[in-house]
């Protein structure tokens, strides 16, 4: 098991899916970057230098076509949803450091410098292309699979059309055997880079029979990234779009990121260009005059991408916007507005389909979770604690002096003073290796010992006799040690109620600390007995009230 001297703070990047914005957010590219967000923020508590980048692709063809659809130019439609996309994502406190628009002049630029040195070496060239188009999806499906799906789109259920067009090609033959190897490679957590594991095979089966790819389309009316050289061709959307992740890390300060890896997350929807075409592309510049570091040993071992499963309605539809069927900014605002914008981010990055299965959205559900982690757990234990302290101690953490060895012998299962580090290790091996639901579940584990300790040890009643207050006083000091430890733990999933109860507890500065990105020390901060006797305990209101349903 990794321990924290194997793992000592460093840098880490992490990636979201830039969106298109031919229409407005929805839950699914809220739940991506939100998952993003409890990553970034678990590597800053860490103390990594952290980068997490979002954003939005603007140079589809469904945008453009959007815009004219309601009159605009498809810089004003894209502008509008962009302001969109970037409101919804400030508004549920997302932490990315920076904000993609492949309109930027940023982008545009080194894009175009990116595609010059691939004409330049030879791995884009010149010809001429027929194949089957899914035009929702901005995207050629090779000929097998067009057949196996009846020549209907497998997202829409559109027809697909034949198309052919002068293209420029990238040569993704040449890396089948480059990328074949990539796949094998491992990170020091034994990890490759498509995660999960079981997503690998159907890249490595179409990858064996991979033919050089298009990468460019005629006519696009203007809109988009001309080919250098020739103004006629605009460059394809998706190529476009991959090289976000290098383009907004590109340059002296930044460049770090991208040299420790990128973590990328995506869904099932767009594995293939994340897993096949971008780490050749990365091969490919990283051949080119001044990118060598582009590809690097380091980035092939520590570089991933984790393509999660999708949100789906109760009856099991994909959610999304040509299906009319998903949650949109209003339905979202008032999940915050009702239960607060931390029930949100916790149901969602817990009980989400990051594995390989589709999660139904289930209001009942949502209401199960509430109440059963965020208010009979976290809250009830944080009131529970004050309230006892409130009353016993004058609302003053006591001192900890230690139960007798008859005592330990009794409690110890529960003490949580034994305990915690356990959690804490367990609660970092699951998060590093992006499992977000079991690691919540390690601080909830913990907030739950406190309960059960509470159970055996009936401070209560010990209460009654003052000989026994000392005793009460330890075993209060370990329930509010644990909580603190626990809410240091939850802190990326809830940070708005982990800060409230940090403040009531003394702990106001890792907060502080926290602020604007900043970067905290969690090896230290989780380390037993930093709460100081003497210390007010506020008793404040129920962090997380607890939902009642409505009789019908
Ligand atoms: N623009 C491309 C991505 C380019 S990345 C270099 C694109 N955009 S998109 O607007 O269609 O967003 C797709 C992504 O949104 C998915 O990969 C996923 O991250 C998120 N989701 C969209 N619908 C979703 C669900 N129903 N469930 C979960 N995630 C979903 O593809």
């Amino acid at each position: 098991m990794p321990t924290e001297q194997d793992n000592p703070p460093g840098t880490f990047y992490v990636t979201t899916p830039i969106y298109y914005v031919n229409d407005k957010p929805h839950l699914g590219h809220v739940y991506t970057t939100m998952v993003a967000d409890v990553v970034a923020r678990y590597h800053r508590l860490r103390g990594d230098d952290t980068f997490f980048l979002t954003g939005v692709d603007e140079h589809a063809a469904k945008v453009s076509d959007k815009a004219a659809e309601h009159g605009l130019s498809p810089q004003q439609w894209a502008d509008q949803n962009a302001a969109a996309f970037r409101g919804t994502f400030e508004k549920l406190e997302m932490t990315n450091d920076d904000f993609v628009r492949t309109s930027s002049e940023r982008h545009k630029a080194k894009v175009t410098e990116y595609v010059a040195a691939l004409i330049a070496s030879g791995d884009v060239y010149a010809g001429e292309y027929t194949g089957w188009y899914d035009a929702g999806q901005e995207e050629y499906v090779p000929e097998n699979k067009a057949k196996q799906q009846d020549y209907k789109s497998d997202v829409n259920g559109k027809p697909l059309v034949k198309k052919a067009e002068k293209n420029y090609f990238f040569k993704l033959e040449k890396y089948r055997e480059p990328l074949l190897a990539f796949y094998e490679q491992r990170d020091k957590a034994g990890r490759g880079y498509v995660q999960p594991e079981a997503r690998k095979n159907e890249i490595v089966n179409r990858i064996k029979e991979a033919n050089d790819i298009p990468i460019s389309r005629s006519g696009s009316g203007g809109w988009g990234i001309p080919v250098p050289g020739d103004a006629e061709q605009t460059i394809y959307v998706w190529i476009d779009a991959l090289f976000n992740y290098l383009t907004y890390v590109d340059d002296d300060d930044r460049r770090k990121f991208w040299e420790s890896g990128a973590t990328h997350f995506i869904a099932k929807d767009i594995l293939w260009f994340h897993a096949a075409i971008w780490p050749a592309l990365q091969m490919a510049l990283s051949k080119c005059d001044g990118y060598d570091w582009v590809w690097s040993d380091r980035v092939a071992e520590n570089q991933l991408v984790y393509s999660h499963s999708y949100w789906v309605s109760e009856s099991g539809e994909k959610m999304s916007k040509s299906l009319g069927n998903f949650l949109d900014p209003a339905a979202i605002d008032n999940y915050v507005d009702e239960f607060g914008l931390d029930a949100l981010r916790y149901f969602l990055a817990t009980r989400g389909p990051l594995g390989t299965t589709d999660s139904a959205f289930s209001p009942d559900l949502f209401v199960e979770v509430y109440n059963s982690d965020l208010a009979n757990t976290y809250g009830n234990s944080a009131s529970r604690v004050s309230n006892m302290i409130g009353k016993y101690f004058n609302g003053v953490a006591p001192e900890s002096q230690g139960l007798d060895s008859e005592q330990s012998k009794l409690f110890g299962g529960t003490d949580p003073s034994h305990q915690s580090a356990t959690f804490v290790e367990l609660f970092n091996t699951d998060l590093d290796a992006l499992k977000l639901g079991a690691s919540s579940d390690r601080a909830c584990e913990l907030i739950r010992l406190v309960d059960a300790y509470i159970e055996v040890t009936s401070p209560f009643k010990l209460a009654k006799d003052p000989d026994k207050l000392p005793e009460v006083g330890t075993i209060l000091y370990n329930c509010a040690e644990a909580l603190r430890i626990a809410s240091i733990l939850l802190w990326p999933f809830i940070p708005d109620k982990c800060e409230a109860f940090w403040s009531r507890i003394g702990c106001g500065h890792y907060a502080e600390q926290l602020k604007d990105k900043g970067r905290g020390d969690l090896a230290a901060w989780v380390e037993w007995g930093q709460l100081k006797p003497g210390t007010p305990i506020e008793k404040g209101e129920a962090l997380f009230p607890r939902y009642q349903v409505e009789k019908k």
